[in-house]
């Protein structure tokens, strides 16, 4: 194998407390990095670095790990920016909007499903994420959340079952009927092509006993969990999620003081999104909260097309710094780390000893340009480890 010499790095992020300053960022200054196509495998002071088959001078530039994008709803077809802009002059969002993508991507075709996710998935790239989690549940039928896994799986393996976001339409006033046949049939169909099973559960969604009889069907089927929750309000999403050990709750846009305690208490990670609070003009929770209940916090994008049409990964950072009561570097490490610990994945996230080569290289000198100059294209270059 190849090996690949990143040096002169003016300030190296790697996420791992036994490197550099010995704190959760575990930072060098004046750095060097040794890589080959699939691992980190070395990392030190530039002066230090061992020789290696190619060598790149960075001139001093910025390095963190990848971005991993732990929620995002990439494969769905048509857009909804009328309920966006309506939402900007004062409409609430309640989730009922998802039935019209639902009828939009039924529609498509799976060659043009695979065309749209693939450009969202380069979009979501170039900004950084170099790991995605894709859910289905634009369909709601048995043959299209199958179909809708299947093109999310040539994306990612991180892929998760969503038949329970909404009732669809042609079960309007058989709601148990539906969850028969998400927790039944569907699931038996899906499960073979997902990693994970995810259910929205609120207020006009799903409650706390469907969620949780889709959710234990589905890890008897052999499915790990996560959950939408305490996006509308205080659903129970959050007591659900640590109740069942699921690997994240998303959203947590209302939660109170025991949801916090719970959630410090727990192996469960607090994913904030702060894209859909953007997009849906609703409080930014504060990540101070749930951080100084104990809470591990990860960032996601939600890319999706009612509530947080986002691609972009520093964005969703420099929202959580200026909305949410995040420093950078806790920001930049919920952006990384906690998405991989969202993702129950710890060779992703950071750039430790025999981490996934999974390197960005910034247009700066520093890991702060990424809140610091919101909208600009900070990440210059990514390496990718290979999958294969
Ligand atoms: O994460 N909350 C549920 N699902 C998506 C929104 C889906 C939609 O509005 O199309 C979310 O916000
Ligand atoms: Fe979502």
């Amino acid at each position: 194998m190849v090996t690949r010499l990143l040096a002169n790095i003016g300030e190296l992020t790697t996420n791992d407390p036994t490197l550099g300053d010995l704190t959760v960022m575990g930072r060098l200054d004046d750095a060097a990095l040794v890589v080959d196509e699939t691992r980190v495998l070395w990392v030190g002071t530039n002066g230090d670095a061992p020789a290696a088959d190619e060598s790149l001078d960075l001139d001093g530039a910025a390095v963190v790990p990848g971005f991993v994008d732990s929620h995002t709803h990439l494969v769905f077809a048509g857009e909804r920016s009328q309920e966006f802009e309506a939402r900007m002059a004062g409409a609430p969002y309640d989730g009922g909007g998802i039935n019209r993508t639902v009828e939009a991507t039924r529609r498509a075709s799976t060659a043009e499903l695979r065309s749209l996710t693939a450009a969202r998935a380069r979009a979501l790239a170039a900004s950084g994420a170099t790991t995605i989690e894709i859910k289905s549940g634009y369909e709601l039928t048995l043959d299209g959340e199958l179909r809708l896994l299947e093109v999310a799986g040539e994306f990612s393996d991180e892929v998760t079952f969503l038949g329970a976001h909404v009732v669809p339409e042609e079960f309007r006033g058989q709601r148990d009927d539906y969850v028969h046949l998400v927790a039944g049939e569907m699931l038996a169909t899906c499960a073979p092509h997902a990693k994970w099973a995810d259910v929205f559960c609120d207020t006009g969604a799903f409650s706390v006993d469907e969620a949780r009889e889709v959710l234990q069907r589905a890890r008897e089927a052999g499915l790990e969990l996560r959950l939408h929750g305490n996006q509308l309000g205080e659903s129970g999403g959050v007591a659900l999620a640590v109740e069942l050990d699921c690997a994240s709750v998303d959203h947590c846009t209302f939660v109170n003081d025991h949801d916090l305690e719970i959630l410090g208490a727990s192996d469960t990670v607090a994913t904030l999104l702060p894209g859909a609070e953007f997009s849906t003009r609703s409080p930014y929770p504060s990540a101070r909260r749930f951080l100084d209940a104990g809470a591990v916090v990860a960032l996601a994008t939600d890319c999706n097309p009612g509530t947080s049409y986002v691609t972009s990964m520093p964005f969703v950072i420099a929202l959580a710094v200026r909305e949410m009561q995040m420093s950078v570097d806790e920001a930049l490490w919920a952006a990384t780390l906690g998405g991989a610990r969202a993702l129950r994945r710890d060779d992703v996230g950071h750039l430790g000893l025999g981490a996934r080569a999974d390197v960005l290289v910034l247009d700066a000198p520093r890991a702060a340009h990424l809140a610091y100059r919101p909208g600009g294209q900070v990440v210059s270059r990514t390496f990718r480890a290979s999958r294969a």
